[in-house]
């Protein structure tokens, strides 16, 4: 694949989206105002999809004000309208025509900046990669690294992966899921905070296919035994690796922005690969197809 995956962004044009603060030259940085009202990007991601009805008490993830670049802004004028969704928790998707192929797909949550996601989508065409982050820079990036590598594998959500997976994703319909780097929430009080708990677990067994792959990966020691213990806990859930701990780094997962980040400061990464069991037929069946006819 191209080398553009991981090279910086190229200086762009100074196009961009009314209200942002758009960075035209190192340490340069030009405010536009924007009108109340005025949506962050007309052709874009939507500010807040799903609306307050859904709004969760507890959120993996803190909504933060970010900058984006006039390449971004321009890559979330141009092709959010051909291959972003906004998780608004309103219709269940038809993951076949999302693609408009009938490949598997795996779901990646949070995947930040989006080049280790790009990547994976270029060694492996044959895999569809719904990526979800309520991280607008990211969003911009990561469409115009699919735009720049030719990918048709890559569809970018925006908002909650809860709502997405609860109100949009249909039963067994993942292929995998993946969960690279979460935010670790190190204080205590935050710990309610962390995405991959028993209740985040109960809701994606049923929509993954029985056989389908969760592989998650933390630089956070506790965070990495959390995730083990939980993931070992549910009945759902097996662990790959014959001795039931952490699993070796799979070749095909590329370095992660946070996993740079992390090493430089002398962490230890863990990966996780946990398979989704197959259906248990509950008792009462299995006495109906035990029976002869
Ligand atoms: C620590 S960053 C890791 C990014 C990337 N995977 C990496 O390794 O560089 C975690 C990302 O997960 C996103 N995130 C956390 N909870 C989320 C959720 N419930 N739905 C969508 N994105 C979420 C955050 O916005 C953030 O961008």
């Amino acid at each position: 694949m191209s080398d553009s995956l991981n090279a910086p962004e190229a200086p762009q044009p100074a196009e961009h989206a009314p209200g942002e603060h758009i960075h035209h030259a190192p340490g340069v940085s030009v405010r536009h105002t924007r009108a109340k009202g005025e949506p962050r990007f007309p052709d874009g991601p939507r500010a807040d999809p799903a609306g307050s009805h859904f709004e969760r008490r507890i959120r993996s993830f803190q909504p933060r004000r970010s900058r984006v670049t006039a390449g971004q802004a321009d890559a979330l004028q141009r092709l959010w309208p051909k291959w972003g969704l906004d998780i608004d928790g309103q219709q269940v998707i038809d993951l076949g025509e999302l693609f408009g192929n009938g490949g598997p797909v795996v779901l990646e949550i949070g995947f930040g900046m989006g080049e280790a996601t790009a990547q994976m989508a270029a060694e492996d065409p044959g895999v569809n990669i719904l990526a979800v982050d309520v991280h607008t820079p990211g969003q911009g990036n990561l469409l115009n690294l699919a735009d720049q590598n030719g990918l048709s594998n890559v569809r970018v959500g925006n908002g909650d992966a809860i709502i997405l997976l609860r109100e949009m994703l249909a039963p067994d319909s993942l292929d995998g899921l993946r969960v690279y780097f979460p935010d670790p929430w190190p204080k205590k009080r935050h710990h309610k905070r962390r995405l991959i708990q028993p209740e985040f677990l109960d809701l994606a067994a049923t929509r993954l296919r029985p056989g389908a792959i969760v592989h998650c990966a933390t630089d956070w020691e506790p965070y990495a035994e959390q995730m083990l213990e939980v993931l070992d806990a549910h009945p759902e859930f097996e662990n790959t690796q014959a001795d039931g701990g952490f699993a070796p780094r799979p070749a095909h997962r590329p370095l992660t922005r946070f996993e740079g980040q992390g090493l430089d400061k002398g962490h230890v990464v863990n990966d996780l690969l946990f398979r989704r069991v197959q259906h248990r037929v509950p008792q009462s069946e299995q006495h109906r197809q035990e029976s002869p006819r």
